[in-house]
């Protein structure tokens, strides 16, 4: 089978990395990938959100399957594109994908499906916002109808940060504060059959302790040693079906990832929010546990035969990912500095760790960072512990100036807590 990946990030590089090591797979191509996917993927220029460029890539690549990285061309209907050309795609399309790209359609197609979530209201002028601000009360959370790499969102107490975060998007969706731990639950669908993943922790703050700022997420761990052993299952029933099934109810079927962001708060599971695709940095984590194959998995998900699939199998391994960034992300990141220490990472920590490149470009002989989020620092080992001391030993050896990481990413959860 041919590949065609499509994105640059480390969750590229992660689908990548296991896309090449199913045997099944006889070339892979990324398009335009980074320096590090470069090791396992051809990489070839595309402007990712042009349908067109990326169907005449597909078409000329001969692939046999195009799985589409990102949100963004997804919603801009870069699937429909290639699966108007024949190609197979892992993805959805654009209409379908609205679930990620409007927040307010997600919670218009969770009300009609009785998915459990945050009460809300979506607001366009000031008057709205103050009346929802004061109908919730604090912590306010204020979320960008629209796409914004996970930084569209402000939970605060301060009633004026909400008003002017309010006050800078066109339309938000107010709604009231979830408490309890959030986790990341994956399902691969191909409108009908849905396949849970194993659930993840994306931690979204900037700094230690979830201080900061919300980023697109700097670390992740799977398995959730403290969950409910029924979870998978619970949030099978009540979201991810219900989901899945009106959106083929309503003629725009949901095929590719379903992603489900929930808070398990003291009144039940409820759903944060949607994407349409693989989390970054939660797939690091989820793609290191997974024992079948892939790319027949995503395959059956493009062609719409999931049901005739096995259970898929899992590792008993844990996994724990470290993102390091770049200086001032989430602000604009400073880019163009040299990453040093790949090479004793992948000769002194492998093949337990490893590193997946976010932003990264090749330059000459040198790889430099190229975006806010630059390197997934990833290991496993044989419970949370290890793989945590395994990942941040890695982190250590990498050499990024003005860089920053996380330095609790699955602590509490590798203790106990
Ligand atoms: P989202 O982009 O919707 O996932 O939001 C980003 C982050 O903001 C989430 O991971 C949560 O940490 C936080 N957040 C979003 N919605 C809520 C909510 N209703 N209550 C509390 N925190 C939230
Ligand atoms: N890690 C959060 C996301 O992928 O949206």
């Amino acid at each position: 089978m041919k590949v065609l990946v499509i994105g640059g990030g480390a969750r590229e590089h992660a689908l990548c990395r296991s896309l090449s090591l199913d045997p099944d797979v006889s070339a892979l191509y990324c398009a335009p990938g980074n320096a590090g996917i470069a090791e396992v993927a051809e990489l070839r220029p595309v402007d990712a959100l042009d349908g067109a460029a990326v169907t005449a890539l597909a078409t000329e690549l001969g692939a046999d399957l195009v799985v589409v990285g990102p949100e963004a061309p997804l919603v801009a209907g870069v699937g429909d594109a290639v699966r108007a050309a024949g190609i197979p795609v892992f993805g959805p399309s654009g209409e379908a994908a609205r679930l990620e790209g409007s927040k307010a359609f997600a919670k218009d197609v969770m009300a009609a499906a009785g998915v459990p979530t945050a009460r809300s209201y979506v607001c366009t002028t000031a008057e709205e916002v103050d009346a929802a601000l004061d109908a919730f009360g604090a912590p306010y959370v204020v979320k960008d109808d629209g796409l914004a790499a996970g930084k569209g969102v402000v939970v605060t107490e301060d009633r004026e940060a909400a008003r002017e975060h309010a006050a800078a998007c066109e339309r938000v969706v107010i709604e009231e504060y979830l408490d309890g731990p959030e986790v990341s639950l994956f399902a691969i669908t191909d409108g009908v059959t849905v396949l849970p993943l194993q659930p993840a922790q994306d931690f979204k703050r900037a700094l230690d302790g979830d201080q900061g700022p919300n980023t697109g997420g700097m670390g992740a761990y799977s398995p959730l040693p403290w969950a409910d052993p029924k979870l998978v299952d619970e949030v099978l029933e009540t979201v991810l079906q219900p989901t899945v099934d009106e959106l083929r109810h309503r003629g725009t079927p949901f095929s590719g990832l379903l992603y489900a962001g929930l808070a398990l708060t003291s009144r039940g599971t409820r759903v944060i929010e949607f994407n349409a695709r693989f989390g970054d940095p939660e797939t690091q984590v989820v793609l290191a546990r997974l024992r079948t194959p892939l790319a027949g998995v995503l395959l059956a998900a493009a062609n719409g035969t999931l049901d005739t699939l096995p259970p898929l199998t899992w590792s008993d391994e844990a996994a724990v990912t470290v993102v390091i960034a770049s200086h001032n992300y989430p602000g604009t990141p400073r880019t163009g500095d040299p990453i040093e220490g790949l090479a004793e990472v992948a000769a002194e920590d492998g093949p337990e760790a490893y590193v997946l490149h976010a932003g990264t470009r090749q330059e000459g002989d040198a790889v430099v960072s190229a975006g806010g989020r630059v390197l997934s620092v990833t290991a496993t080992g044989s419970d949370l512990a290890q793989a945590r001391e395994r990942a941040y030993k890695a982190v250590a050896r990498i050499r990024l100036d003005g860089s920053q990481h996380r330095t609790d990413i699955a602590a509490k959860a590798a203790g106990g807590r």
